[in-house]
């Protein structure tokens, strides 16, 4: 008789709007996991920092976010109409506020506070303790669950992601022109890899995924065949 599929942790790494939470959710909806989007929570407290003065004309106050971060308490509800969880900053729903320009300017600065690293990182493995979840980030295979059993790098090609991304913006109202994203997208990717506290780097046991070329059916596919040989590895 087969045996039923071992619940795993998913780890999801990789350089900004390569797809990788739209890749989350479909593989989370496929397996009946709860999908984690990492970045939303550094997004949630870049928001937090910019509604009280502790960012001002870009410039971030680091001492002022440490001392904010006892007064932020994030949540995550699930939305049967997006299929995914949203974003709740004290109560507030913030899902649509996170996702601005503005917010991505300042989001790495604040990510790279090691108290707002802590904070976070302990909250995620709080939420994966039972497994069964993807949880797509940055450090979720090196630092978040060094142990998780399939850890998935992905990549694209940076025009390819700005386009994407670009698309994304403008279809919201959102008045950006390319050149600004994709100076957003390249200067984020050397912002992630050279922090000091968990920069962006693939594990040494992930395995890497290319999208920039794939439709979203050639990803499902490449993602079927790596679940399975992981579930056969532990069976
Ligand atoms: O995935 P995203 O673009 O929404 O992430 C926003 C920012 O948060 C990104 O610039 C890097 C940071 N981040 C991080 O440092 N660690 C994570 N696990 C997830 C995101």
């Amino acid at each position: 008789m087969e045996q039923p599929a071992k619940k795993i942790i998913i780890a999801l790494d990789g350089f900004s709007s390569c797809g990788k939470s739209t890749f989350a959710k479909s593989i989370a909806q496929r397996l009946g996991y709860i999908f984690i989007d990492t970045g939303a929570m550094y997004r949630a407290v870049t928001l937090y920092a910019l509604e009280h003065g502790a960012i001002r004309s870009g410039i971030v106050d680091e001492e002022a976010i440490i001392k904010q971060l006892g007064d932020i308490s994030i949540t995550f509800r699930f939305n049967p109409l997006r299929g995914a969880s949203d974003i709740y900053v004290n109560g507030d729903l913030v899902e649509g506020k996170i996702r601005t320009i503005e917010v991505s300017n300042c989001v790495s600065p604040v990510s790279a506070i090691p108290q707002v690293r802590e904070k976070l990182v302990a909250m995620q493995q709080e939420m994966g303790r039972k497994r069964g979840v993807v949880m797509d980030g940055r450090d979720i295979g090196t630092v978040v669950f060094p142990d998780a059993e399939l850890k998935i790098f992905m990549t694209a090609d940076a025009k390819v992601r700005a386009e994407r991304r670009f698309a994304e913006l403008t279809a919201k109202g959102d008045k950006v022109s390319f050149e600004e994203v994709l100076e957003n997208v390249v200067s984020r990717d050397k912002a992630d890899m050279s922090r000091a506290v968990s920069p962006l780097q693939q594990a040494e046991d992930a395995i890497v995924l290319d999208n920039s070329y794939m439709t979203v059916e050639e990803q499902m596919e490449w993602f079927d065949n790596e679940f399975k040989r992981v579930q056969e590895a532990l069976a």
